[in-house]
């Protein structure tokens, strides 16, 4: 049948969703797969009207962020009984959440750093002595590192919590982590190659992501085999529990102890030609053509 590759929407991350779209499109073609563009939100339009006057059998989801990453097109799809790629409607919502994932994981008994909820009202010198500098402000529905900031100071824990309120109403402070920072991408049932992320920014931001030629990216992770086995463990407990499907990308970070800290899940992760997941896909032996091929095959499960 006919696959819309819904890409686009209004998030703030729409122009990295668009260059993912454009590579899956491009993808799925290259494997005879009968697949078609929608740009969710284009011009203003109405994204249920496009989606009922679309003509398709299955949805591959590539929408970044709100309104799409979230539940809601899920949600969406699911009424008009149209099968989709990656996670249902309460994983997505969650996967958009980071304080309520966080919750979700320390209930679990998962590690993931200490954080505080940052709103009008939230006693700052309680948060600092309790998370202690450096602290990660971070919009809690956001991706793509926009409206984050690592700050030092109280100047800059004030400053970082007004820019990242412009993106979201719910902001939460995290205790920075040393790092190395990792990243998984779960395909169906299996891990792909750890990948560890280098950045001489002040954190994996934006442009780190997307822009710099600075970012290296190693398979060659200096883990040992024991540490990638729990990580990978971690992972597949961490997108288990939140109810994740299909595929997606869990990243973390490994604190001073050695010990690994869950961040975020990513249910429907970056796919443009500076993304992690096809870099961990292709270290696996998958091509692009086929890695999107086996994320679709993952609608029928
Ligand atoms: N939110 C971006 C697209 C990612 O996780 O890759
Ligand atoms: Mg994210």
């Amino acid at each position: 049948g006919r696959v819309a590759v819904i890409m686009g929407g209004r998030s703030a991350e729409r122009e990295i969703s668009l260059r993912s779209g454009a590579e899956v499109l491009r993808g799925l073609q290259a494997a005879g797969v009968d697949a078609f563009a929608v740009d969710l939100a284009a011009d203003g339009r109405d994204p249920v009207a496009q989606l009922l006057q679309a003509d398709f059998d299955r949805a591959f989801l590539i929408l970044h962020g709100r309104g799409g990453e979230d539940g809601t097109i899920q949600g969406l799809l699911e009424m008009m009984h149209k099968p989709y790629t990656g996670s249902g409607v309460c994983a997505s919502a969650l996967g958009m959440d980071k304080l309520r994932c966080k919750l979700l994981w320390q209930g679990a008994g998962l590690p993931t750093p200490a954080f505080a909820v940052l709103d009008e009202g939230a006693d700052l010198g309680a948060v600092e002595a309790r998370l202690g500098y450096p602290i990660m402000v971070k919009p809690a529905h956001e991706g793509s590192s926009i409206g984050m900031s690592k700050v030092r100071t109280r100047a800059e824990l004030e400053a970082a919590f007004a820019q990242a309120t412009a993106y979201d109403s719910s902001v939460i402070a995290e205790q920075w982590v040393d790092g190395p920072e990792f990243t998984v991408a779960v395909l169906g049932h299996e891990t792909l190659p750890v990948i560890r992320l280098e950045t001489p920014h002040d954190f994996y931001d934006f442009t780190a992501k997307y822009e710099a030629a600075d970012t290296a990216y190693h398979f060659r992770t200096a883990l040992s085999p024991e540490q990638t086995e729990s990580l990978q463990q971690l992972v597949q407990q961490a997108f288990k529990i939140a109810g994740c499907h299909g595929w997606g990308r869990v990243d973390v970070m490994m604190d001073a102890n050695g010990q690994f800290q869950l961040l975020e899940v990513n249910t429907a992760p970056g796919m443009t030609d500076h993304s992690l997941v096809p870099m961990a896909a292709r270290e696996a032996g998958i091509s692009f053509s086929q890695l999107v091929v086996e994320i679709l095959r993952t609608t029928g499960e």
